[in-house]
Parts: C-alpha cells; sequence; structure tokens
C-alpha cells in the first residue's frame, strides 16, 4: 500500500490535487483502497485542462457561429412506412434507451424509468417501451433487442426492477443494460477537483453522449454486430409517447435523399423562444443540434417572415443511428465528443470540518457529453418533422411545466383523438383538452387503426376514465 500511495502521492502533486488525500488518517483498509483506484482511474489529462480554463475564465464550446435553419421533412414526403417496415421486419432494427441521468429535477427516488407514468393504471415508462417492443415483435414475427444505458448509480437498481417485473414480458436475453461512465466534479470557482464525502472523490455521470463509449466498452455494440443489427433507435426514459419502433422514421432514415443513412433525427415546432429543448439548425452544410443553454438569446426570439421561430426545429431527443457509423466514432479513426460543462449545485465533503456542507448557491461544474453532438460527424442528416401532441409528452419537473399532471393530460387528449376516430363520444374543457383519464396500452393498440374490431363504449363521461 505505501509503495501505491507513494505513487498517487505523486501523481496528485504533478496535477495539484493533493487535498484529495486530507481523510486519508481516518480512512479504514477498504476506504483507502476505495480511494487510491478511484483516484488511479480519473482522466488526469482532462481534469488539467479543464481545471486550467475555469482557473482562467476560458468560455467553453462558444456557440458557432453563422447558423442557418435546418432542412427537414414530412412523414407524407416519401413512402417511408413501408420501406421502414420492411427493415423492422427484416430484424434489422434495435431500440436503445439512454436512462442514466440522475432525475434530480423530478425528485423521484429511483431510476426515472421506474416513474409510474400513465393516466389510469400508473405504468412505468420501462414498461411502456416494453410493451411497445412486444407489440412490434408480435406484428413483424422478430425479435427487437432493447439496449439500456444506465449509471454506476442506478445501475443495480435499474436491474432489480427489470428482475422483479420479470422484464415485463421480454426474453431477458434479448434486454441487455450497461452503465455509462463518469467524470469527476470540479469546484466552480478554482477548477479543482472536491470530495463528495470521506475519501470519496465527487463524479456524476458524464452526460448521455457516453454511450457511445459505453456501447463499445461494454460490448453492446458488438452484441447488435453479432445480430444483424443495422439500426439503432434510440431515445430518452422521459417521454412515454415515444415510438419506440417508427416505421416512417426508419423508412424516411432509409431512403430520403438528405439522409446518409447514419443519423437521423425527429423534431417538434418549439412552442415559445425560451422552451427548454434543442435546436435544429445548419452549419458549414452539417445539421447540428445546439443545446437550449448554449443557444444566445437574440437566436432564440429570431423570427421568420411569418412570425415563427427561425430556429423552431425542436429536438425531441429521438434519433436513429447506423451500427456502422457508431462502430467508425468508436473506433480507432473516432474522435471523442465535445465536453460540455454546467453549473449545479451539489453538497461537498469538507475534511477539515468533518462535514458535509449544502452550497446555497451553484458551486459545482459538472462536465457532460451529448449524444447529439454525433450529428455533424455525418455528412448529412435527415429530420423528420412530427406532432408534439403524437409523439411527445416527456415528464421532467416535479411539478408545472413537463411535469406528470402536464404528461397525462397529453397522453389523454391523443387517446380522446384515436377514440373520437373511432366515433366515441369524447368529454372536452372550454380549451378542448380532453376531461376525462384515457389510457390505451401499446399491445391493445399501437396506432388508431388498431382499435378497428374492439368493443368500444359510446361514450366517456365528463370527469370519467377508460382503460383500454
Ligand atoms: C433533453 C435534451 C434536449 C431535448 C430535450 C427533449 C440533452 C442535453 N438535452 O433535455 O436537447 O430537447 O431533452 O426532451 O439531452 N441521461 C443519461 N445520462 C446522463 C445524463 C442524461 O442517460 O449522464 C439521460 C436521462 O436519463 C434522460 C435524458 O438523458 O433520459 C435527458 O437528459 P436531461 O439532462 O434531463 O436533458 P433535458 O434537459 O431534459
Amino acid at each position: 500500500m505505501s509503495n501505491r500511495l507513494a505513487k498517487i502521492r505523486e501523481l496528485l502533486d504533478a496535477h495539484e490535487q493533493s487535498h484529495l488525500l486530507a481523510d486519508w488518517d481516518r480512512l479504514d483498509e477498504a476506504g483507502r483502497d476505495g480511494l487510491l483506484n478511484q483516484l488511479q482511474l480519473l482522466p488526469w489529462e482532462t481534469v488539467d485542462v479543464v481545471r486550467d480554463s475555469i482557473r482562467h475564465r476560458v468560455e467553453s464550446n462558444p456557440p458557432p457561429s453563422d447558423l442557418e435553419p435546418p432542412h427537414t421533412c414530412g412523414p407524407t414526403d416519401g413512402d417511408f412506412f413501408a420501406r421502414g417496415a420492411e427493415v423492422v421486419a427484416d430484424g434489422r432494427v434495435a431500440a436503445f434507451t439512454v436512462a442514466g441521468g440522475q432525475g434530480t429535477r423530478l425528485g423521484w427516488n429511483g431510476p426515472k424509468g421506474t416513474y409510474p407514468a400513465t393516466p389510469i393504471s400508473g405504468k412505468p415508462l420501462f414498461a411502456i417501451f416494453a410493451e411497445q417492443l412486444r407489440a412490434a415483435q408480435r406484428r413483424y414475427g422478430v425479435i427487437i433487442p432493447w439496449y439500456i444505458m444506465t449509471s454506476p448509480l442506478n445501475d443495480a437498481a435499474t436491474r432489480a426492477f427489470f428482475l422483479d417485473n420479470k422484464c415485463f414480458g421480454l426474453h431477458r436475453s434479448n434486454i441487455m443494460m450497461f452503465p455509462q461512465g463518469t467524470m469527476p466534479s470540479f469546484d466552480a470557482r478554482t477548477g479543482d477537483l472536491m470530495l463528495a464525502g470521506p475519501g470519496v472523490v465527487a463524479e456524476s455521470p458524464d452526460g448521455h453522449g457516453g454511450a457511445l463509449d459505453a456501447m463499445a466498452r461494454s460490448g453492446a455494440l458488438a452484441d447488435m454486430e453479432s445480430r444483424g443489427i443495422t439500426v439503432v433507435s434510440a431515445f430518452q426514459v422521459d417521454n412515454p409517447l415515444v415510438r419506440v419502433i417508427d416505421e416512417c422514421f426508419v423508412g424516411m432514415h432509409e431512403s430520403n435523399e438528405h439522409s446518409s443513412a447514419e443519423v437521423s433525427s425527429k423534431m417538434v415546432a418549439k412552442e415559445h423562444p425560451t422552451e427548454p429543448v434543442g435546436v435544429f439548425c445548419r452549419v458549414d452544410g452539417r445539421t447540428h443540434v445546439l443545446e437550449y443553454s448554449d443557444l444566445p438569446p437574440e437566436l432564440a426570439d429570431a423570427r421568420n417572415e411569418d412570425g415563427s421561430l427561425r430556429f423552431g426545429a425542436a429536438s425531441i431527443a429521438v434519433h436513429l443511428y447506423s451500427v456502422p457509423f457508431v462502430s467508425r466514432l468508436t473506433g480507432p479513426e473516432g474522435t471523442p465528443l465535445p465536453w460540455h460543462r454546467a453549473l449545479k449545485k451539489s453538497p461537498r465533503w469538507d475534511p477539515a470540518a468533518g462535514t458535509l456542507v449544502e452550497p446555497s448557491e451553484p458551486n459545482v461544474i459538472k462536465l457532460e457529453r451529448f449524444i447529439f453532438d454525433i450529428i455533424p460527424r455525418a455528412e448529412r442528416s435527415a429530420i423528420l418533422g412530427t406532432e408534439r401532441a403524437h409523439e411527445f409528452a416527456p415528464i421532467k419537473n416535479a411539478t408545472g411545466s413537463d411535469s406528470i399532471r402536464t404528461s397525462q393530460q397529453i397522453q389523454s387528449d391523443l387517446y380522446g383523438e384515436w377514440l373520437e376516430g373511432r366515433g366515441v363520444e369524447i368529454p372536452r374543457d372550454e380549451a378542448g383538452r380532453v376531461d376525462a383519464r384515457l389510457e390505451i396500452g401499446p399491445l391493445t393498440a399501437m396506432r388508431p387503426d388498431d382499435l378497428a374490431g374492439l368493443e368500444l363504449p359510446r361514450a366517456v363521461e365528463p370527469g370519467g376514465s377508460l382503460l383500454l
């Protein structure tokens, strides 16, 4: 141990981080071993670069100049559905969920995918996605493997949830979970690394862009290749209306003239200039997503002649990636995605006082990679415009916008539309929103046509509920 400790001391001196050993004398054998392991594995080159840039107040990732609105297409711009259905029926599509986030804003004590999301049965997000996969597997008679990226913080809880729920009827061998990586947190004032507890360096998940490394490292990418998967349908864990397998999107990705079939995205119209969504833009002919935190207010407010937002193509974080493209990016020729900085509030361990200090102001800089930064790595990348009301009901906050309340209303509104299409009388309030709780499970119907032949009530009472 003493030899190892001496080496680590040297390393910390060289990187000006000796304070991380402040608790050494009070740690037991296991604590010391854990700390040395953690210190040994930190990405020291990146730590130096980030520390210096924080110390010298260097702005990270200034937004690119000369932004132009992107080209987008609609679902009826080609016979996309039939083409996509062929690819799905060929067994070439897999699903991929990024579920490594900490869900701090939601205040849910567990992995976000375990959150009860639907209006009546309170089905967890993971169960909705699983049922969509079962429905698609049944329709096409194929296996659609599901890859789920967790984080070291929620991996065990996520696995236990799936096992407790018998994988929601999916075969266990077709679900592969793997944790993303972590990055140390930096003191926002000094740029130094910090402790989160006695002898524990503060770290957090490295952003969903960590998926690239995690897919390669875990063997998920190799597993996709060995199964003959060519298209990965990727989505975030927070949207119960996401179309896990969307034939139309797959068909567009494979056949649209603007697509290189390497990476494609879905967009909806941005609701207002400050809506917290990334927007699509073009820089030097390539498609990018500019995150809301990076979009300068004058661009967020910019308007077209007809009054619509100039940068109004909002990302709903739904993408298709080709497996060869991901292999290329993670292979020897690939270059790592950029780091984005986020200023956050996080408790820190004070070794001198022996206490955990709760900050009153944001105090740490966390580093994250964003998966959508792979988009400009493709020469061409297509964007499919879709209806917000049909595909986007995110649950991000405990209350207010993008909360369970708004999400469940959007879900009921959608199913209200489907049911009205079959002649069912649906109560609506003055604003035209459905005044009832409605839920249609993916195994009952994936789209309105699937309701044909089902026995439906003539009407739903105001304030009533209907679960199909
Ligand atoms: C995200 C997008 C935004 C998009 C919006 C649509 C980012 C950075 N921004 O915003 O462009 O318009 O959704 O709803 O993604 N996650 C991980 N690992 C991490 C961090 C996050 O797996 O280290 C996952 C989360 O579990 C979640 C998703 O990524 O599924 C979204 O992360 P979040 O940071 O909440 O992004 P938003 O601000 O919601």
